[in-house]
């Protein structure tokens, strides 16, 4: 993924960097340290503003966030990365989480090959592990559940998900991008067989001085929707009933520990 730059021109170079879940203080070393020779860094809503603060004060600094006020569709994002990087410079791609977990990283990293660029890629703390774990929510526990799934939200009605595979399966749920469509999500796992009286967790906000947990059942969520705004992370399981991990140690024998 190397372009063969002209004889005598810096060759650029694209990092796809995750800034893990709120506080600044979530991104990885590799991450800081890619931030820290940036020359542009390009950076969506989700990642913490402090980060920015990383990069050298010459560096070029660009939101294309698509939140309210913002415009840029990701064909522009794509382009702006690759003309970046394609005029000799040091360009870190900074988002929210990992990039490769509903960030649409796939994509960029594709426009970056095919460009020739070079290009690298540092992982950062998904907020689908992150914000159960700030909660104290431990997605896997042998005394309730062995596996997790993580989906999105904002495709529950259109087909997309199994909801009899996924409310069958036992597994815990982590759902991301529900703020508006729990309440679908809910419906469809209840009428899939998921017990309404599972609980869910919310977790809204997770590693930032705002961040807020709700456990509610899974019948209340059918009913009243996600009780906080974007961003949040719900999580359908008996893990994210903190009473049933107590009813659980109370009850659990010397081999379960
Ligand atoms: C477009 S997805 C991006 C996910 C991101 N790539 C990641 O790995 O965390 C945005 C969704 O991630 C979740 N999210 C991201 N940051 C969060 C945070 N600090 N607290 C709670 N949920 C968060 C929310 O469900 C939000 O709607």
């Amino acid at each position: 993924m190397r372009r063969s730059g002209s004889v005598g021109m810096k060759s650029g170079k694209v990092t796809l960097v995750g800034a893990g879940p709120g506080g600044a203080d979530l991104i990885t070393v590799r991450g800081a340290r890619a931030l820290a020779t940036a020359d542009v860094v390009i950076h969506d809503r989700l990642a913490d503003p402090e980060l920015l603060d990383l990069a050298p004060a010459s560096a070029e600094r660009i939101p294309v966030g698509k939140g309210k006020g913002f415009g840029a569709t990701q064909d522009a994002i794509c382009d702006l990365i690759v003309n970046r990087a394609a005029s000799g410079r040091q360009v870190v791609r900074l988002k929210g989480g990992d990039p490769f977990v509903f960030g649409r990283g796939a994509e960029e990293l594709d426009a970056i090959a095919a460009a020739g660029l070079e290009v690298e890629v540092v992982p950062g703390v998904s907020s689908a592990l992150a914000a159960p774990a700030l909660a104290g929510i431990s997605l896997t526990d042998r005394r309730h559940s062995a596996s997790f799934t993580v989906l999105t939200g904002h495709r529950a009605k259109d087909g997309h998900n199994d909801w009899e595979a996924l409310a069958s399966s036992g597994s815990t749920l982590v759902v991301l991008m529900a703020a508006t469509t729990a309440s679908d999500v809910a419906h469809d796992l209840i009428d899939a067989g998921r017990p309404a009286d599972q609980p869910v967790a919310f977790v809204h906000a997770a590693g930032t001085d705002r961040q807020d947990r709700r456990t509610v059942a899974l019948a209340d969520v059918a009913r009243d929707g996600c009780p906080f705004p974007s961003p949040t992370v719900m999580v359908v399981g008996e893990v994210a009933d903190p009473r049933s991990v107590q009813r659980a140690r109370t009850t659990s024998t010397a081999s379960l520990v």
